[in-house]
C-alpha cells in the first residue's frame, strides 16, 4: 500500500477516535496462484505467492465494549460485541471480522476489542486472496490487541474456519497460508496435507508475473465452489471403499483414476481428473522453477488453465478469452486462469523485457474483444503478514 493512502488511513483513524494514540498496524498481501488450482481442499499441492495488493486494519486496542470497525473500502461502520457474535446479513464484509474473531474465542483465546479503520488495496472477489487477506489482518490485530501469541500455521487455519463456518465458504487452506508465510521473492509450494512448505526462486531478471482482471464475476462462483468440493469428497469416498488408504483424491493417481473409472459418473471422472492431474503439475512445475525452466512452467500453466476450463468447468468465456490474446503475444511464457474461477483474473508469465508491451497488448485486445476495460497489474512476490506500531 502507498504511503500516502496509509498516511490517509492514520488521519482518518485520529479525526475517527479521536488520536493516533497508540495506533497499530496489521497487513496482509493477498496472492497469485501460479499452479495448483481447486487442489488445497482435495489435500494437494499449490503454488502461489504473495502480492503487493493487501489489507490493512490500522487499529487500537480498547478495555471494553464492542468492537468497532470502519470500511473505507464500503464507507460502512460494523460494531460487534465478543460475547455475542452474530452473522451480519446487511454487510458481508463484516463476517470476515466477525468469523475471525469468532474462531478465535471458539478456540479458547481470550479477546479484547479494537478499534480500527480497514482498507484494502487488493481488488475484491478477483481471485486475488481478498478475503483471506481481510481474515489474516482481521486475526493477527485481534491477537496483538489481546497479547496472544499464535503460530502462523495455527492462525491460518483458524481463518480457513472462520470462512468456512462463518462465512460459509468451503475453501481450502492456500490463501490464508500464503498471506502469513509467504517470503520476499519466493514462491510457495505447499503440500496442503501436511502444511510442509519449501520456498521456490522466481527470477525476476528472466520472467515477470502480469495478471490480467477481467473485471467480470459470475455470481454463481460461491455455490459452484461448494459444489465442486463436494463432489471431489464424494469421488474421493468411492474410490476409497475399493482401495484402501485413499481418503482425498491426493491419494490418487493417474493410474489409479484410470482403474476406477466405472465408479464415477461422467462429470465426477472429470472433475476429479483435473484434479489429479493438476497436482502432478505442480510437481512438475517445482522441478521446473529449480532447474530455472520457465518455458516449461509455462506449458504447465498452459494444460491448467485447460483442465480447469474443459475438466473441472470452473472457467468462463471473459477468462478464456483473455487467455487466447494472452498466448498469441511474444514473450508470453505461459497464462491461465487463476484463483476459484468464475470470472476474476489471469495470470501469465512473460519473458521480462516482453512485460510492458505484453501487458499494453493484452489490454488493447481484451477491450477489443470483450468491451471490458481490464486492470493489468505486475507483480513481484513480496513478504507475508506483519502486525506491530506503525
Ligand atoms: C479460492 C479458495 C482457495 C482455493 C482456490 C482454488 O481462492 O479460497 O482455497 O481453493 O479458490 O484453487
Amino acid at each position: 500500500m502507498n504511503h500516502r493512502t496509509v498516511q490517509q488511513m492514520i488521519e482518518k483513524f485520529a479525526r475517527t477516535f479521536g488520536s493516533a494514540d497508540g495506533l497499530l498496524c496489521s497487513r496482509a498481501p493477498g496472492r497469485v496462484n501460479l499452479l495448483g488450482e481447486h487442489t488445497d481442499y482435495n489435500g494437494g499441492f499449490v503454488l502461489p505467492m504473495a502480492v503487493d495488493r493487501e489489507v490493512r486494519f490500522f487499529f487500537r486496542p480498547v478495555d471494553a465494549g464492542p468492537v468497532r470497525v470502519w470500511s473505507e473500502n464500503f464507507g460502512e461502520w460494523d460494531e460487534f460485541d465478543l460475547d455475542e457474535i452474530s452473522f451480519n446479513l446487511g454487510q458481508p464484509w463484516a463476517n470476515y471480522v466477525r468469523g475471525v474473531a469468532r474462531a478465535l474465542l471458539d478456540a479458547g483465546r481470550p479477546l479484547k476489542p479494537f478499534e480500527a479503520i480497514v482498507y484494502g488495496d487488493a481488488p475484491l472477489g478477483a481471485g486475488l486472496g481478498s478475503s483471506a487477506a481481510i481474515e489474516v489482518a482481521a486475526g493477527l490485530a485481534f491477537c496483538a490487541a489481546s497479547a496472544e501469541s499464535l503460530d502462523r500455521t495455527a492462525l491460518a487455519l483458524l481463518c480457513q474456519k472462520a470462512e468456512n463456518d462463518f462465512v460459509g465458504v468451503n475453501c481450502g487452506i492456500m490463501d490464508q497460508f500464503v498471506s502469513l508465510r509467504a517470503r520476499h521473492e519466493r514462491a510457495v509450494m505447499l503440500d496442503c496435507r501436511s502444511l510442509e512448505f519449501q520456498l521456490l526462486p522466481l527470477d525476476t531478471a528472466q520472467v515477470r508475473v502480469v495478471v490480467a482482471n477481467t473485471m467480470v464475476y459470475h455470481e454463481l462462483a460461491a455455490s459452484a465452489y461448494n459444489q465442486r468440493r463436494a463432489t471431489c469428497e464424494a469421488a474421493a469416498a468411492a474410490i476409497g471403499r475399493r482401495e484402501e488408504g485413499v481418503t482425498q483424491l491426493r491419494d490418487v493417481s493417474s493410474d489409479l483414476l484410470e482403474a476406477c473409472r466405472d465408479l464415477l459418473d461422467e462429470p465426477a471422472y472429470r472433475r476429479a481428473r483435473h484434479v489429479v492431474t493438476e497436482d502432478e503439475r505442480v510437481c512438475a512445475g517445482v522441478a521446473a522453477l529449480q532447474a530455472g525452466d520457465y518455458p516449461a512452467f509455462g506449458e504447465l500453466m498452459n494444460a491448467s488453465h485447460e483442465s480447469l476450463d474443459a475438466d473441472y468447468e470452473v472457467s468462463c468465456e471473459e477468462l478464456n478469452v483473455m487467455v487466447e490474446i494472452s498466448r498469441r503475444q511474444s514473450g508470453v511464457l505461459g497464462a491461465r486462469m487463476t484463483g476459484a474461477g468464475f470470472g476474476g483474473c489471469t495470470v501469465n508469465l512473460v519473458e521480462r523485457a516482453e512485460a510492458g508491451r505484453f501487458a499494453d497488448a493484452l489490454a488493447s485486445g481484451y477491450r477489443a474483444a470483450a468491451g471490458i476495460e481490464p486492470e493489468l497489474y505486475e507483480f513481484g512476490a513480496v513478504r507475508g503478514a506483519e502486525v506491530g506500531p506503525l
